[in-house]
């Protein structure tokens, strides 16, 4: 394991953000220098949805010049770079293609090594942008496309504990806004339209809490609202409680589950602390209700800054820092993948440097 500084410039690609970062990783501490985030969201609005033949054309149009701006808003140049990382899936795959080749051109022109990192990874690690987090610790991963707990045991060290057994929270978000007719990008609309509703109003279902384990479901809840949404005029008021409603049941859900497996790590850890992160982690509402859960089962909370919980790049550069940290980098030919469980991207780096099970420092 190396300690000295290291200077990362990642690339996200896997979605519909493009984004470009620079990292340093200095001394277990990382240091955002500069990043970018270009939002296709204007794109997809007239289809209801990304659509994926869209979103590759987009990355192209845009990753070279997001990549000048931040080596040039962080002034550093290609020879002081300790290498480059991309998103290789999970994914959109003509998008996360689109990332990972770039990447790849520019480690063989430039002679640096490739990160070929998970997203979900970049997920997992991304409160470390922000504040000092020792592993290991308990993670609720909610985005658009996945919703789980992870034993973070450290980089490379992912043990996945519960998971949705249909729709991610995020995408329940996204349909409950294109059920109502809300404009923008979805899980934002709805935590707007909340603001101004009667969470009681509506009766909502949490599905699977009766039972065992950590597993949830969301498909159920979005059933339930498309019958709200045609059960009376989708009036503003109408709407607002509907939003209101969903967005508490989807709290109720993840809190009464995030309780659940804060009391399972006390039996694998002596180190609590909980994360939660991924583009849902946005919610403010969420936060408060999670933070509060913590709270109570006596552990410490931490999510990262909102824009580091959405799609971005400066997450992708410190997973690939911290990989290049420990030794690890990805051949030229490491394939894009569509599908990539964050436990399988455990094995590259894990058997050499994971950290141990009880109290492990980063
Ligand atoms: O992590 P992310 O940017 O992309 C994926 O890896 O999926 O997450 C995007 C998801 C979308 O479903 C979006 O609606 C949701 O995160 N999201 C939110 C909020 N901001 C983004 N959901 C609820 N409240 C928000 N404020
Ligand atoms: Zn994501």
């Amino acid at each position: 394991m190396t300690q000295e500084t290291l200077t990362v410039l990642g690339l996200e690609t896997s979605c519909d953000e493009t984004a470009a970062a620079v990292v340093r990783l200095s001394g277990g501490r990382a240091e955002v220098i500069a990043e970018r985030v270009a939002s296709q969201t204007s794109d997809h609005a007239l289809y209801g949805g990304v659509v994926p033949e869209i979103a590759a054309r987009a990355h192209v149009e845009r990753i070279d010049g997001l990549i000048r701006l931040v080596m040039e808003e962080a002034d550093e140049s290609w020879d002081r770079l300790s290498g480059v990382a991309a998103t290789a899936g999970p994914g959109l795959i003509g998008g996360v293609m689109v990332g990972l080749s770039t990447a790849k051109a520019i480690a063989l022109a430039r002679g640096l090594p490739l990160i070929a990192v998970n997203h979900l990874e970049g997920h997992a690690l991304s409160p470390r942008l922000a504040e000092d987090i020792p592993f290991p610790y308990l993670l609720l991963l909610v985005s658009g496309g996945h919703c789980q707990f992870v034993f973070v045991e450290g980089i490379g060290r992912y043990q996945r504990l519960g998971s949705t057994i249909d729709d991610a929270a995020g995408e329940a978000f996204d349909k409950t806004a294109k059920l109502l007719g809300l404009p923008g990008a979805g899980g934002p609309a709805v935590e707007r339209a909340a603001e101004q509703g009667d969470p009681k109003a509506v009766d909502l279902p949490r599905p699977l809490l009766d039972r065992p384990g950590l597993d949830m479901s969301f498909s159920g809840l979005k059933t339930a609202v498309r019958r709200a949404a045609e059960d009376q005029p989708l009036t503003d008021k109408r709407r607002a409680d509907i939003c209101a409603s969903f967005q508490t049941a989807v709290a109720d859900i993840l809190a009464a589950r995030s309780a659940r497996a804060m009391e399972l790590v006390t039996h694998m850890s002596d180190n609590r602390t909980f994360v939660v992160a991924g583009g849902v982690a946005a919610n403010k509402a969420l936060r408060t209700r999670l933070e509060a859960e913590a709270r109570h089962a006596g552990f410490r909370f931490a999510a990262p800054p909102l824009k580091w919980c959405t799609d971005n790049a400066a997450m992708i550069a410190l997973a690939g820092a911290e990989r290049l940290r420990l030794g690890a980098s990805d051949p030229l030919d490491t394939p894009a993948r569509a599908r990539w469980p964050l436990d399988e991207a455990s094995a590259s780096v894990a058997p050499i440097y994971g950290a141990g099970k009880k109290g492990a420092k980063a």
